[in-house]
């Protein structure tokens, strides 16, 4: 087991060193990544006074609103069905391991008690209440990791120099752009949340896109900003949305709304680096509550995306958009429940794994523990599946069941004869490696 530990550290390790120079990841760092990679499974929340418009996350750009007129929002945000310990419980028995949460989106609004700007949940709402602090108690009460999506856009701060989304926006002072004074701004947040919300296992930055389409390439300062984050946090895990290859000083690499090394959206295909991997992708089509948005995955295609995440070796982040109430929509909850009663049969084919030895295939994906090889088929019309292996496969079961299935050697591989598979989420065969 310790050497397994050691040969893991020395992997992280070299995958850094290619991907960042400059930059040297401390024990606790690297610690963290592990724990990070184990877990496979996490919930994003998007959730701000956007959600009181009920048209996701974007509206204040999508209209192209007057910033003080959306502002006014923060007013009538009073979610009295807010219940942090509801909140976690649910999370926890979704199977998931640790909680993303929004504490500043592009819109600007902080979710807890800043003291950098009046915008914020303590100070511009009649609820007061610091959401983040005690979203951070329960998260530790209840042995759940906590991350922090924070937004380098603002479409609302008139230092921000504006980017290539939000030019619809109107009632900022242009000639009041000032990139140094919005810098710090960010860094005295980026303190008070690495100093007052207990251990935070994972910064997400987001929003590096909007001056992508720069004549000049922006220089966000990232470096500076990363190292600062290491600094009060060792342990803390940076990740950038910025759809690229990982910028040094970035301790995972995150794709949106894709797996790793597929391109749907048009957001990935990056080249996949040797750091940890994260997916993130939503419930139903948007982020942040949407009322007209009821688009629900089905729970069979939330399991199997999640299987296929770790057949890629890298974890889903799956969202959820709570109510304005302070609720988690009822079709999310279900879907939550039912994903964390699959993981409690089947998630030690899931949690601590790698990527398996064949990669994605029409009928399904596999994944490795040490010498067992989960294969998971979702759909199969043959009697077998051919498995191009260079290892000796010793013996094959039913995951859930333990029955022996039959499996021979063949011409590059094994084939194992599991029967045809219509009727299963996730049919996992386990297969002892040699
Ligand atoms: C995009 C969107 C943002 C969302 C994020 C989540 O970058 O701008 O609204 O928070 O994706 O991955």
């Amino acid at each position: 087991m310790k050497q397994v530990l050691l040969s893991l550290i020395l992997i992280l390790t070299v995958a850094t060193s290619a991907t960042a120079q400059g930059y040297t990841p401390t024990e606790e760092n690297l610690r963290s990544r592990k724990e990070f990679a184990e877990d496979r499974f996490g919930i994003f929340i998007h959730w701000g006074i956007y959600s009181i418009f009920a048209q996701g996350e974007w509206y204040l750009q999508n209209v192209g609103l007057n910033r003080d007129e959306y502002a006014k929002a923060a007013d009538a945000f009073y979610p009295h069905r807010f219940n942090a310990k509801e909140w976690v419980a649910a999370i926890k028995a979704s199977g998931a391991k640790y909680i993303c949460f929004t504490s500043r989106h592009h819109d600007s609004f902080s979710m807890w008690d800043t003291a950098e700007s009046e915008f914020n949940i303590v100070d511009a709402t009649p609820y007061k209440r610091d959401i983040l602090k005690e979203l951070a108690k329960e998260c530790k009460k209840q042995g759940i990791a906590l991350h922090l999506y924070y937004s380098h856009a603002d479409w609302s701060r008139d230092e921000y120099p504006r980017g290539r989304t939000a030019t619809g926006v109107t009632g900022r002072n242009a000639e009041l752009i000032n990139w140094p004074a919005y810098y710090n701004f960010m860094n005295r947040q980026i303190t008070e949340l690495l100093t007052n919300y207990g251990p935070v296992r994972a910064i997400w930055f987001d929003g590096w896109w909007d001056h992508d389409e720069d004549e000049t390439p922006f220089d966000w300062q990232l470096d500076e900003q990363y190292a600062l984050v290491h600094k009060l946090q060792p342990a803390c895990l940076v990740a950038n949305n910025h759809h690229q290859v990982p910028f040094e000083g970035e301790d995972i690499q995150i794709f949106e709304r894709d797996l790793p090394g597929e391109n749907t959206h048009g957001l990935s295909g990056q080249a996949i680096s040797r750091l940890p991997l994260e997916t993130c992708q939503t419930m139903n089509g948007m982020w942040g509550y949407k009322v007209v948005d009821q688009d629900y995955k089905s729970t069979e295609t939330l399991i199997r995306y999640l299987v296929s995440a770790a057949g890629k070796g890298a974890n889903l982040l799956l969202n959820v958009g709570p109510q304005p109430n302070g609720e988690l929509p009822e079709a999310a909850l279900e879907r939550m429940k039912a994903m964390g009663e699959w993981l409690s049969v089947n998630g030690d084919t899931i949690y601590a794994t790698e990527a398996g030895d064949v990669a994605q295939q029409e009928w399904g994906c596999t994944t490795r523990k040490g010498d067992r090889l989960f294969v998971h088929i979702f759909e199969l019309e043959g009697d077998a599946v051919v498995l191009p292996l260079e290892c000796e496969v010793i013996e094959a079961t039913v995951f859930a069941s333990g029955e022996s299935v039959s499996f021979e050697k063949c011409d590059g591989g094994y084939r194992i004869i599991t029967g045809p598979v219509t009727d299963a989420i996730d049919y996992i065969v386990e297969l002892r490696t040699k």
